[in-house]
């Protein structure tokens, strides 16, 4: 297959080009033939004209590069050794939505012919490749999967946002359906990821490793949180506490705030809903995603309390929300826990203005109904920094002091502004 590709007797295919898909297809395509697909047409059509519709990528890495942008199936007919980077979300009820990977396996499925290799690198849970992807492969295409095709899992890293562990950076952990495709299929990776690649000895072992990496984050964070409200009650700073903490030599500084976006908030519960299945009912990953889902709401009724021990009306309070998206220098708004805080502000009758200067308006109120100001107004009963980006971070107490009233409350969530608000009331997690 390595061969093959290099050579450019055939392919290598993308399905799914979104913040995953996109950048493995441009890395891949300066060395070898690559056709990427999606079936959003406008992302299709920006794609052509160069432009990433996740404004990760700048133009000029989509400069000669080999690649065939395109929504027609019929075309990754071509390749031959095709990834799926689709999403894989969590329905309203918090239970696994695989409807984007089994329709991307049955597009796969329509065009598979003897020879081919399938691998996934959508988030799932350990099993969900071999139990729900493979017989889609292989009733859709009559071949036999082993015999006819081979399958992998390759679990993707990078973090959105991060200009130092990029793509190439990162080791890839890679797997197959047995040791012959296990070893083609790192072969092939290892022609763009200069940090190599790391053999997993099944499908299901570089699963849950893919699963356990973010869980693991989703409970360290967990436990932060709920130190946060414990350390709330008895009048200390968790971020000072961390700091002193982290002295130690074996002391894991993780730091509280919110836990959204659409991979340590989601990926916990792909695990659980495995292990429920299995007739486990996990007790830590749940509680942490407990404590993580409710963050949101107790910050915005912290913030109301405070407003009331001021001595202000909660109804009609002014409050300012700095920061919509999901984290800190991103533009992606997906799953944001930012918009319970303004849910929790909302139902106790405030007033609520929000401003970013990376998300979408019109993304924003798409998706949430919310509209985005260019800038502040007037004063403010309590402003409420959610989400730490770079801009922010550099505003000094001068900047809260002209937008706040006289009894005016800041809400710092991350604590990046500990020690420099020194005549208002101040709160952090
Ligand atoms: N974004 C990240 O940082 C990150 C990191 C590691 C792993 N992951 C995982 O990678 C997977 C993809 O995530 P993403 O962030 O790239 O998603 P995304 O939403 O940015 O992109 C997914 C793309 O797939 C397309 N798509 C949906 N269904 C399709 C189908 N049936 N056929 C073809 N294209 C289809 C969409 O139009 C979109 O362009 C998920 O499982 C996610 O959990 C994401």
């Amino acid at each position: 297959m390595y061969n093959r590709l290099v050579n450019k007797e055939t392919k290598l295919s993308l399905i799914g080009l979104g913040y995953v898909g996109l950048p493995i297809a441009l890395e891949f395509a300066k060395k070898i033939g690559v056709v990427g697909f999606d079936t959003k047409q406008e992302r299709i059509e920006l794609m052509k004209k160069g432009v990433d519709p996740s404004n990760e990528i700048e133009s000029k890495e989509f400069e000669g590069a080999d690649i065939e942008f395109t929504s027609d199936p019929e075309a990754l007919r071509s390749a031959s050794f095709h990834i799926i980077a689709v999403p894989t979300p969590i329905n309203s009820y918090n239970l696994p939505d695989l409807t984007s990977v089994l329709k991307a396996s049955e597009t796969v499925g329509t065009i598979l012919k003897r020879g081919d290799y399938v691998v996934y690198e959508s988030t799932v849970y350990p099993g969900c490749t071999e139990e729900d992807c493979i017989p889609i492969l292989e009733k859709i295409s009559g071949l036999k999967c082993g015999e006819d095709f081979k399958v992998g899992f390759s679990p993707e890293r990078i973090n959105p946002g991060d200009k130092q562990h990029t793509l190439t950076t990162i080791v890839k952990v890679t797997s197959g359906c047995d040791p012959e495709a296990a070893e083609n299929i790192a072969k092939v990776y290892e022609m763009i990821i200069a940090a190599g690649v790391f053999r997993a000895s099944s499908i299901k072992v570089a699963e849950a490793a893919k699963i356990i990496e973010n869980t693991q984050r989703d409970i360290n964070i967990a436990f932060m949180n709920e130190l946060s409200i414990i350390f709330n009650r008895m009048n200390i700073n968790t971020f000072e506490v961390i700091e002193a903490a982290a002295t130690k030599w074996n002391f894991l500084k993780f730091s509280p705030g919110l836990v959204g976006g659409h991979c340590i908030g989601v990926d916990p519960y792909y695990l659980s809903y495995k292990a429920k299945a299995l007739g486990y009912h996990p007790q830590m990953i749940d509680s942490g995603r407990a404590i993580n889902d409710s963050m949101g709401r107790y910050i915005g009724k912290q913030t109301v309390k405070k407003i009331i021990a001021q001595g202000m009306d909660n109804k009609g309070a002014r409050v300012l929300v700095m920061g919509i998206t999901f984290k800190e220098d991103v533009s992606d708004i997906r799953n944001s826990k930012v918009v319970d805080i303004i849910k929790e502000l909302k139902e106790f009758d405030v007033d609520v203005d929000v401003i970013d200067p990376r998300a979408s308006a019109g993304e924003v109120d798409r998706e949430y109904g919310i509209k985005l100001l260019p800038g502040t107004k007037g004063r403010y009963d309590a402003i409420i920094l959610a989400v730490s980006h770079k801009q922010y971070k550099e505003l000094d107490e001068k900047w809260f002091s002209e937008r706040l009233s006289k009894k005016g409350i800041v809400v710092d969530v991350k604590g990046v502004l500990r020690n420099k608000i020194k005549n208002f009331v101040y709160w952090s997690l």
